[in-house]
């Protein structure tokens, strides 16, 4: 059975270590600084295995060494964004967690693929990258999943069809600088500019882009989980069971999009080895310079940072 170390055990982590042991995916260790609280849960989580007799085994607690071993280690350790944070302002006191913790996975985990989930996204995954001195098709963030489910849940609500029959994809950075790719949006193959109006459309697109904002605002405290763990989840099915499958995912860019050193969101192939490829698609004029912002704006963040 494989092994995935998650870090971090609040809601993100441990709806996805419940997704992983309950489908029986692999075996799960969840870490968490907060003493007992990642034992409490696996714990928790391990007496629920009873009633799924495909689960695998759960373990937890507070020292990093547990990882050692894991083919794929998901980073949600962090603080989540408060009402009226934007993800800039998580940039400092996130990063410190992650240099922290990928200096450990560096020596414990040397061989495994980071998958990481701390906000802000893009920074966050290139600062994993440049701390752990990792090939980079072994690092990559997740959120263009989690957009994209988004952009589908919204664009399903407004035509009363599932959401999971809406194909859509979006790249770019997660937050300002997201880009959902409507013109590419399908509903069982019909494209959905057929079968929603133009303004039904850059609602889907709005709400997208605010989609994290939305929940946080609603929530008072915490932030989104259900959606981001699912996401994390079919990311994990992909790369442990080697599917190939195209998904979107924020990866190195060296020289494709004619952009250099940063981290964007963009389709890859994932499988066993992490990022097997990264496909280009052919954009139009207006959302190249959308990417290129985007691009900037994250030069930027990681100027701040002393990473430029
Ligand atoms: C989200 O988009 C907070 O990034 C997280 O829900």
């Amino acid at each position: 059975m494989p092994k995935i170390a998650i870090i971090g055990a609040g809601f993100v982590g441990s709806l996805t270590a419940m997704r992983i042991v309950e489908s029986g995916l692999a075996d799960v260790v969840l870490i968490d600084k907060q003493e007992g609280l990642a034992a409490g849960k696996a714990l928790d989580l391990g007496q629920a295995t009873a009633f799924f007799p495909q689960a695998a085994s759960v373990s937890g607690g507070s020292r990093l060494e547990l990882a050692a071993g894991a083919q794929v280690v998901v980073i949600t350790a962090g603080f989540a964004r408060a009402p009226g944070m934007n993800r800039l302002d998580l940039l400092r006191k996130n990063s410190e967690i992650v240099r922290e913790v990928v200096a450990g996975l560096k020596e414990i985990a040397p061989d495994s693929i980071l998958l990481v989930v701390t906000n802000p996204l893009d920074e966050m995954s290139y600062l994993a990258w440049r701390a752990s001195g990792f090939p980079s098709e072994r690092i990559m963030g997740m959120a263009g999943m989690l957009d994209a489910a988004r952009y589908r849940f919204f664009a399903a609500s407004a035509l009363g069809a599932l959401p999971a029959s809406v194909q859509a994809l979006v790249m770019g950075t997660h937050g300002e600088g997201m880009i959902p790719l409507s013109r590419g949006a399908s509903v069982s193959g019909t494209p959905l500019g057929e079968l929603l109006s133009s303004d039904e459309i850059a609602l889907a697109e709005e709400r997208t882009v605010k989609g994290g904002a939305e929940i946080v605002s609603l929530l008072k405290s915490g932030s989104a989980h259900f959606a981001p763990s699912a996401a994390i989840f079919s990311m994990l099915q992909n790369i442990l069971l080697d599917e190939g499958r195209i998904m979107t995912a924020s990866v190195l860019l060296q020289g494709e999009y004619g952009l250099r050193d940063i981290f964007l969101g963009v389709p890859v192939r994932l499988g066993n080895s992490g990022v097997r490829e990264i496909i280009e698609l052919e954009l139009s004029e207006e959302e190249s310079k959308a990417l290129q912002a985007a691009a900037l704006s994250t030069a930027a963040k990681l100027e701040d940072l002393g990473l430029g």
